[in-house]
């Protein structure tokens, strides 16, 4: 039996996660069910798939096309049964003991804080802010691409709310750590990054793009160095806590962002490609490499690779 093991347990603001992995917004999060599922399989939390004030049918098909090895390519157009209807979802996963973060989407600040107000009241521990969704007309990235907007919807979400506000930011923009300061600025507990990396897929045979959408959100292994580079950059310019996200399949890869200074991390691509089992080996094999390297704790590697002797 080993002697020492990590503590696995770390806090984004004052909220305290059971161990760093959240299961990543729209990937899994649908329904009570589901949520709880990846709550059962170890996760530290679950964010909800972005949630909207009116059901969405999302794009037509074809909506994402796989890249075996290195990723996915999405533009499912934030699908989602609307906040009438969701809160049942998130009182079924609570039932079930399962840590929830709510997240949601708008077209501006107010329609944000109206859904910030309306998903808190259903006891989510945070909401997170998707202000960079790539591909939905109207809302993500569209909203969520200047420090001004990113700090007027952060503003109008903490003025409504009580529980922590996260804000999830996009790296297609040539500034995403100004976001972040923007979102600090405004209240944000915590900031997440990334979303998706806006990308392109042609069928060269059919002499158009593959996904009905056109442009859509490639994740994934292939955007780990995109995602490793704004938390880097993010970390140095916030005091808050950063939250990882992007291409996060392994516990390497985990530790990789806890050092460039997440103090949490989120997990999309590789639960739909390995399934929810992926939080079970994720927690014991982070636990496994912060022994190895002698961390008595996965915050204590939080940055580790800003202070390392170059
Ligand atoms: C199919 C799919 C649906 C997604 N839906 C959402 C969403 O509703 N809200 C959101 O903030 N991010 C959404 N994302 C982005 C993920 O939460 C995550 O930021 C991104 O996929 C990078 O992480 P990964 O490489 O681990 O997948 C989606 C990603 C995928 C692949």
């Amino acid at each position: 039996m080993r002697a020492d093991v990590a503590e696995l347990a770390v806090e984004i603001g004052p909220l305290r996660l059971r161990n760093p992995f959240l299961l990543a917004s729209g990937i899994w999060g649908e329904s009570g069910e589901s949520l709880a599922g990846a709550w059962d399989a170890g996760a530290g939390g679950v964010i909800t798939k972005s949630i909207g004030s009116a059901p969405r049918p999302g794009y037509p098909n074809p909506t994402i096309e796989s890249y075996s090895d290195w990723g996915l390519l999405n533009a499912m157009g934030l699908p989602n049964p609307g906040i009438e209807e969701y809160p049942r979802e998130v009182a079924a996963a609570r039932a079930r003991g399962a840590t929830v973060i709510g997240s949601v989407f708008g077209g501006d600040a107010e329609e944000f804080a109206e859904l910030a107000r309306r998903l808190a009241a259903t006891g989510v521990v945070a909401l997170e802010l998707n202000l960079s969704c790539p591909h939905a007309e109207g809302y993500g990235t569209e909203v969520g691409s200047t420090p001004d907007d990113v700090a007027a919807i952060v503003r109008a979400v903490v003025r409504e709310v009580r529980v922590p506000v996260i804000a999830k930011i996009t790296p297609n923009t040539p500034d995403p750590a100004a976001l972040a300061v923007a979102a600090e600025k405004a209240g944000a507990a915590a900031i997440s990054a990334i979303n998706t990396v806006r990308g392109l897929a042609i069928d060269a045979t059919l002499h158009r793009p593959v996904l009905a959408h056109g442009l859509g959100g490639l994740s994934g292994p292939a955007i780990k160095p995109v995602g490793l580079a704004c938390v880097w950059q993010i970390y140095s310019r916030v005091q808050v806590p950063v939250i990882g996200v992007g291409g996060i399949s392994t516990s390497e890869d985990a530790l990789e962002y806890l050092m460039a200074g997440a103090r949490a991390v989120e997990v999309g691509t590789a639960v739909a490609r390995d399934g929810i089992g992926v939080f079970g080996r994720l927690v014991s094999g982070l636990s496994e490499r912060l022994d190895a390297l002698g961390y008595r704790s996965a915050a204590a590697a939080v940055g580790a690779a800003h202070t390392a002797p170059s």
